[in-house]
This record gives structure tokens, sequence and C-alpha cells, in this order.
């Protein structure tokens, strides 16, 4: 069954864009009363209603009765949403000036909600998955990246990666897993870095590629985290096992977006830390820059320097990190107009690092656009000026959402 929806004040397709680089208002192609045929999950045509609705005599017509802007769903390529616990003892001494070791001492820290993710039992971290998960895709984000590292032994890494399999059975929206064993090295294993790393080179990938869990690993490269050198090992072993990568890089010291570069990572995310030399290796590499303004909101830091890299010609996408510590808040659009005022990034920029930019840093070949054959997931505001919806710093959320061709309800 084919239906045209419409017809929609505006349509963003966001097809035939640049993958890198600056991007102006004035690229952007905007289909003033448009429609969209869909067919099985899938966009069929786009273009001005009226053309549609002679081409496709056949349709079924959804018809829009109200101003709206019809984009393509949100891709949130960086998350930790499945998690147990909160850590709002952290953020009440973060806010009231206590220091990351102070909070560290005080039991606060990723270890503490390492603590609390052991001890919950699989189907509450299935739940607190979908509940967010959900939550993420009734504000228009229909595709999320889902990292473990809150486990950090075999029995926990591999619970939670069962349980984000779960979940994605139990939310409309796509979750991509991801292994995070490499967030810390964790306080009750007795050898070195390199030791660590390659036990879960051992004895966790292979298990995990078996299942089909997971074909992504991550790592933290930080001080306090994992070095340089043994990150780059770790990756280059790990893709030779036939996992993709992406680097926790350059959050509060630069290092990591060189291994992400050497490593044929497909992203290095956070970047507040990169220098001159880490945008040039970013921009003249296929490794997309994510950056995570939910992190620098949480801690109280500066952005990642999103302009710079744009200029440079990098490929720059921008996601929520929504983790328990450094990123509670979890509204990947309030967090991408917030930094775009800060960072001067264009509306093009922005919705393109929320779209068909963060698209390869997950792989994904036809999501992120709205064009023929392409995954009909899209959102439509209750705007007619698709401006309004940075203007409004991400207070206005989307009145419809579409996963898949379906329509997501509240
Ligand atoms: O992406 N930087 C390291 N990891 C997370 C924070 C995780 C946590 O604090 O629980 C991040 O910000
Ligand atoms: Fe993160």
């Amino acid at each position: 069954m084919k239906i045209l929806l419409g017809p929609f004040s505006q349509i963003l397709p966001l097809s035939g864009l640049p993958l890198k680089g600056t991007l102006q208002d004035e690229q952007l192609t905007v289909i003033e009363k448009g429609g969209v045929v869909i067919s099985a999950g899938r966009i069929v045509a786009i273009g001005p209603y009226k053309t549609l609705l002679q081409e496709h005599p056949d349709c079924e017509v959804a018809f829009i009765d109200r101003p709206m802007v019809l984009l393509p769903g949100f891709i949130d390529c960086h998350t930790h949403i499945c998690y147990d616990g909160t850590r709002n003892r952290d953020y009440a001494m973060r806010i009231a000036g206590k220091s990351y070791l102070e909070i560290a001492r005080a039991g606060g820290g990723i270890w503490d909600s390492v603590t609390k993710t052991r001890l919950a039992d699989p189907v509450t971290l299935v739940e607190n998955t979908v509940a967010r998960a959900n939550r993420h895709l009734l504000e228009g984000v229909t595709t999320i990246e889902v990292k473990s590292g809150y486990g950090l032994n075999f029995e926990s890494e591999v619970k939670m990666l069962r349980a984000i399999q779960q979940a994605s059975l139990h939310t409309a929206a796509t979750l991509v897993p991801t292994c995070l064993a490499a967030h810390m090295k964790p306080r009750d294993f007795s050898g070195t870095e390199e030791e660590y790393l390659q036990w879960a080179l051992d004895e966790l990938l292979p298990v995990l590629k078996a299942e089909s869990l997971t074909d992504r690993v991550d790592i933290f490269i930080e001080e306090t985290a994992f070095s340089a050198k043994a990150a780059l090992t770790y990756l280059q072993k790990a893709r030779e096992l036939g996992f993709a990568a992406t680097v926790h890089a350059d959050q509060f010291s630069a290092g990591g977006a060189a291994v992400a570069v050497a490593a044929g990572a497909l992203s290095a995310d956070h970047l507040e830390a990169s220098s001159d030399h880490e945008i040039d290796l970013l921009a003249k590499s296929d490794t997309v820059a994510v950056v995570l303004p939910g992190a620098s909101l949480g801690l109280g830091m500066h952005y990642a320097p999103a302009r710079r890299l744009l200029n440079a010609g990098a490929s720059v996408a921008i996601a929520s990190d929504w983790n328990p510590g450094s990123a509670p808040m979890g509204d990947l659009l309030v967090q991408a107009a917030v930094m775009s005022a800060a960072e001067k990034l264009s509306t093009a920029e922005v919705l393109a690092a929320l779209t068909f930019r963060a698209a390869p840093a997950l792989q994904l070949k036809e999501t992120g656009q709205l064009q023929a054959g392409f995954a009909a997931d899209m959102q439509a505001y209750p705007t007619a000026d698709f401006r309004d919806i940075l203007y409004y710093q991400g207070k206005m959320k989307p009145a419809k959402v579409w996963k898949k061709g379906e329509l997501v309800q509240s």
C-alpha cells in the first residue's frame, strides 16, 4: 500500500549536500507545499504535493491539515542510555565547585554507575533503555547508538549488550549497539591496561561476535582511562576481528583523535580539547568528528570546536552522549541548538550534523535523508518555517514522528 503524506508547508530532504565542510542555509533545498509517498517503510517519491497527487493516483492520502515542516528523523550516534541508578550527587557536587577527584573519592564517577549497573537485573536495564529510547523517539530521534561500558567484566558487559538487543525489540527506534568495555580499567582488575584490553580481545569480543551482540568497539582515551598507545593496538586488533571502531577522544586532553584517524575509526567523539593539529587530521580523514554539547553542558565546560572543524573541512555530527554522569539531560535538539548559538553553526550545518552527517558514523546507508529508497524515518514540526526549529532552541518538539513509515504515538 502506498500512502501520500502532505501537504507540508516545507520539506527539507537534506539530500545531495556535501558530507564534509561548511554549509550555508542557501544550499538547503526547501520543497514548499511538499509531499512524500511512502510504501513498506520506505520513501517512494518526494516533491511538490500536487505533482505527487497526479503522478500517484493510486495512493491513499494522509492529509496534513496544519502548518508543518518535514525533516528526516535525527540520528543520535553516541549515547550511554543503558544504565541503572542516578549520579545526581555527582552533579550537585560539581555545580557546587567540587573537582573530579573529590567526586571520585566520594564514590562518584563512572565507577559508581558500573557498581549500580552490575547490580541491576537484566529486565530493569531493558526497561530503562526502552524508556529512554522512546523518549528520544518522541523527540524525533529515530536511530540511537547505545554503548555498553558500565559492566566492565564479562558477565556485565554481556548483560548490557543483551539488554540493548532486547530493548531494540521493544522500541520502534533503531538501536545500534557498541561495546565500550574499554571505558576505564575496572578497579577490580589487577593487571595492566594492556592486559585488560587483551582480555577483552581474547575473551569478550569473540563472544559478542558469535552472539551477534555488536560489531562495534569504542575506547575512552584519556589520562584517567586508556593511553593512546594501548588504544591504538586495541583498535587495530579489534578491527582485525571484524569490529568497526569509534573513540572517546580529546575530551580533557588531546591525543585520542590522532589514534582514531590512525585506526581508521568511523568517528572521533568529544574533541573539546582538540587543537589545530587534531582538527587538521580529522579534516583530512574520513573519520566523522562527533561533538557532544550535552557533556559540555553537564560538566560546565567549553564546547568542542565545531566551527573550526567545519572550516577546516571535517564532517561534523552532533550527538547527545546521554549518560548518567556527564550528560544526563538527553535532549539532543536542545543541546544542538544551544551549541549552535555559541559556536556559530548555520541551521544547515546543525541539521546536517543531526542527520546525514551522523549516518556514516554508524555505517547507515539509507537513513538520514528524505529521498526515494531511503527509510521513511521522518519528523514534522508544528510551524511553517524551518528556522523556528533552532530559534526556539529545542523547545519546539515534533508534532509527528514516523519510524519506517509508521506513526509513532505518545
Ligand atoms: O562520554 N567520557 C567518558 N564517558 C562518558 C561519561 C560517562 C560517565 O561519566 O558515566 C562521556 O562523557
Ligand atoms: Fe560518551
